[in-house]
């Protein structure tokens, strides 16, 4: 697709002499030019725009108008105004991993803020609050909380996610049923609304985006530079386990582990790996001793069976992010994942155990995947626990759930090139299993999904993502971005 720089400046133009009145220049350029200090501007003509407009999944190549990086939260106000003027969608970005590719724009021709030198960090010990920059990712940010005071935050465990995209659509990782979703402990933020006005956002303060922006707070509400998080302190021993059961026994382990939720220990948290190599990995991390996590384990096992193999370490809560992170290196500071690649994931979340129908689908699929696929997995989360009693209401709706499941699907070799190598029988084969997943969701109860793993094919996605939130969230969208500057393809809607 070629780049219309000229007819992006006459609608620029055209927009500044419609909206706004101040003395900002018609292009949005030299406007952010005009911006100095630390911040830096990458164009089309910088050399490394490419690189730039870069996400993390090769999939999306989206040509930004403009990649900015600000320094300061006046240096985020005043790209949001010139961005603003000139009606050019502003997509904020901090780890890059929206599945959609949402924080390119989800379409050429949005400006990106990019907040990588937002990565301050601080803990104070009294409160046990983290002050957490909204560039920062998951990685670094676990390390400087355990260099800190042994400290952690309930989080995912990719790495390389940043804190940005994945705090505000809530956030769920193998600490979530001890202390709830990520979002659900966030005390305050500062954010920069659609007006370019620099807020405070908590229970006190600018409540409102404070309810909108835990839950639904990714691209649509402004932009978030810092957040203040609900920290914790482990136990000194943490345990991690894998085991692994064959998938032909699926029937039986999918129902043991969605029952096991309801009943099991808050120290425990599992996910669940189902693949197409025929393996059903149950993977743990429990807040406590050895000793103590088989005794929590063990009514899951009294159901499934033994494994057929297993792997239970004991260690520091640090030993146990490490192992599930699968990084290349084994530095959290520093996190080498696996390189750039094509993927497609999907998720839905279920407030019952799977039914036959949703069973035999994903045994169907996962026995007879397509040629090209370089990883085919379902990661089935156990929810449940603190997830359910949230401080406060927000909008993240999907507490009451008992296990959530992102579907995935990758393909193409490291190192092709970005927006080129797209394995059609792959996608097919995504889309089919997911259509399949639709069709056999239990009669009568509204489809949910989990909006951090976002996904533009899915129908009525605004509903499934944030269900009896929407009517509010409308109406705060329509009161602090009337002009909609903060659009993508699957942000909230004005009505
Ligand atoms: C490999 C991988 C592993 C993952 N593992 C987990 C997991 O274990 N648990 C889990 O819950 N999720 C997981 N996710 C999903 C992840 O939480 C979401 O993709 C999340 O939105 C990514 O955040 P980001 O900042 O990296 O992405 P970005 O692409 O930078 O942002 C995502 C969206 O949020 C917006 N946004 C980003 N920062 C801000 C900000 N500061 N202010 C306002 N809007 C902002 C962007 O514009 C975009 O729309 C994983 C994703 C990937 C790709
Ligand atoms: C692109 O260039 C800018 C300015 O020289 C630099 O600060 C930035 O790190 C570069 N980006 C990448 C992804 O290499």
């Amino acid at each position: 697709m070629h780049f219309q720089w000229t007819s992006l400046a006459l609608v620029a133009a055209a927009a500044l002499q419609a909206t706004t009145s101040q003395a900002l220049p018609t292009n949005m350029i030299s406007c952010l030019q005009a911006i100095k200090g630390k911040s830096y501007l990458i164009t089309p003509s910088s050399s490394n725009y490419t690189k730039e407009s870069l996400t993390e999944n090769y999939l999306f190549n989206y040509k930004p108008q403009a990649i900015f990086h600000p320094a300061t939260n006046n240096d985020v106000s005043a790209a949001i105004k010139c961005a603003s003027a000139a009606n050019v969608a502003i997509a904020p970005r901090s780890g890059g991993h929206s599945f959609e590719g949402y924080s390119a724009g989800g379409q050429d021709g949005s400006l990106i803020i990019d907040l990588n030198q937002f990565n301050q960090f601080s803990i104070d010990k009294k409160t046990n609050i983290a002050t957490i920059g909204g560039g920062n990712r998951l990685g670094p940010t676990y390390a400087k909380l355990w260099a800190n005071g042994q400290y952690l935050i309930p989080a995912g465990t990719c790495p390389t996610v940043g804190i940005g995209g994945h705090a505000l659509g809530g956030g769920v990782g193998m600490t979530s049923r001890k202390y709830g979703v990520l979002s659900d402990n966030i005390v305050s933020m500062t954010v920069v609304d659609p007006s370019g006005a620099i807020k405070t956002a908590s229970a006190t303060e600018n409540t409102d985006l404070y309810w909108a922006l835990r839950g639904a707070g990714g691209g649509s509400f402004g932009v978030v530079t810092e957040f203040r998080i609900q920290a914790y302190k482990p136990p000194s021993k943490v345990t991690s386990m894998t085991l692994d059961f064959p998938l032909s026994k699926y029937s039986t382990i999918l129902d043991a582990y969605a029952a096991f939720g309801a009943t099991a220990s808050e120290d425990l948290m599992a996910e669940m790996n189902l693949d197409t190599s025929g393996n059903m990995q149950v993977q743990v991390v429990y807040l406590g001793s050895k000793a103590d996590a088989n005794k929590a384990v063990a009514p899951l096992l009294k159901a499934t069976g033994k494994p057929k193999s297993s792997d239970i370490r004991e260690g520091k809560w640090i030993d146990a992010a490490v192992r599930f992170a699968w990084m290349q290196n084994s530095d959290l500071a520093n996190p080498k994942a696996g390189d750039s690649n094509y993927a497609k994931g999907r998720s839905l979340v279920y407030r019952q155990a799977l039914n036959k129908k949703e069973k035999d689908i994903i045994y169907k699929y996962l026995t007879a995947p397509p040629k090209g696929i370089s990883a085919a997995y379902l990661i089935v989360d156990l929810w449940g626990g603190k997830i359910n009693r949230p401080a406060s209401e927000s909008a993240f709706v999907h507490h009451g759930a008992v296990i959530g499941i992102e579907f995935v699907t990758e393909w193409g070799d490291a190192g092709t090139k970005p927006g080129k190598k797209a394995c059609g029988p792959c996608q097919t084969w995504s889309l089919n299993f997911y259509k399949e997943m639709l069709a056999a969701y239990t009669k009568g109860q509204p489809i949910q999904a989990y909006q951090n793993y976002i996904d533009k094919d899915l129908p009525n996605s605004m509903d499934a993502y944030y269900g009896k939130a929407l009517p509010r969230l409308k109406t705060i969208k329509k009161s602090v971005d009337p002009n909609n500057v903060f659009r993508f393809p699957q942000s909230i809607p004005l009505n």
